[in-house]
């Protein structure tokens, strides 16, 4: 049986790429939602570490907390869903800023975003693309490299991303944190998520948070749980070895040509140049 083709899998919405998991009437209906004030968002581009914050923030917690899946994921009925759920919730979310429900920014929800170099986040995303049968076939890194370029993928631009996010990376509700810091000092973002949260969180609990959240920990985690769908925060897959791949800074530099390097580094210049916190991104 032949894969099914991109269009079945793949439609447009306020011109960003979603998949057919996300429909178009949630997507519609997002602008209506009802956010609560404890409500937390973990906001991300795909493939930045959205899993690793999200067991961060869940061991922060010691599960009082509910783990949603994205609320762009879903029919109709996510919201509602989402509406049900008693206990506090920690929402993931991959929509640029500009489409989060309005009601989050009203009631100033605590929100959690976390970028990674742009370069290694392409590469993430092709093995993700390559090997998930939820997303349209790519033949070739170099076809990929083109497509995220163009911000042709899931999501949308990387670019727009990162720009809509940081116009308000001070708001006082926003934290906003490097993939590169967290494999830096793993303790000190850990600190500084719960202080943001305003947790009450030992050094030895910090340091026991940091141990349980190591790459090789939660890779081995996934053996485990056996490919249980309700353990992964990304929707278009139940297959953890697809998340949890190589979880190392500077894999672009085993994909990128030098000539790709140069295009990516022009167009990257280009379209952060009012950016601030692009310099923060590790090279
Ligand atoms: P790689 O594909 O480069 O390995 P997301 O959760 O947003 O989908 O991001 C997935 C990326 O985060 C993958 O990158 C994955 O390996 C990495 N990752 C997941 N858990 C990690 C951890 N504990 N430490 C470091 N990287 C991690």
């Amino acid at each position: 049986m032949s894969n099914p083709s991109e269009a079945e899998l793949i439609h447009r919405f306020k011109g960003i790429s979603f998949t057919t998991r996300s429909s178009p009437e949630l997507l519609k209906s997002l602008d209506s939602f009802d956010a609560r004030e404890d409500d937390v968002l973990l906001v991300s581009y795909p493939k930045s570490g959205t899993h690793w914050l999200a067991g961060v923030i869940t061991k922060l917690y010691n599960t009082q907390v509910i783990l949603t899946s994205p609320i762009e994921f879903g029919d109709i009925s996510k919201l509602e869903e989402l509406n049900k759920l008693s206990s506090k919730r920690i929402i993931p979310t991959h929509l640029d800023y500009n489409m989060l429900p309005p009601n989050f920014k009203n009631k100033k929800c605590k929100m959690i975003y976390i970028s990674r170099n742009p370069k290694d986040t392409a590469v993430s995303m092709y093995h993700y693309y390559r090997d998930n049968p939820n997303l349209p076939t790519i033949d070739t890194w170099t076809a990929f490299f083109d497509l995220f370029l163009k911000g042709d993928v899931v999501c949308g631009s990387w670019f727009d991303h990162f720009l809509s996010w940081e116009e308000h990376a001070n708001d006082k509700n926003i934290l906003f944190l490097f993939y590169e810091d967290m494999k830096k000092d793993l303790p000190k973002i850990v600190k500084q998520i719960s202080l943001f949260l305003g947790l009450n969180v030992s050094d030895n609990d910090i340091q026991d948070i940091c141990r349980k959240s190591s790459f090789s920990e939660m890779k081995s985690d996934t053996e485990k749980e056996n490919n249980d769908p309700s353990h992964t925060v990304c929707a278009l897959t139940s297959n953890r070895k697809l998340i949890f791949r190589k979880g190392a800074v500077g894999d672009w530099k085993n994909h990128f040509t030098p000539k790709q390097n140069r295009r990516f580094e022009e167009i990257f210049n280009e379209k952060m140049k009012l950016s601030k916190m692009a310099k923060s991104l590790t090279y």
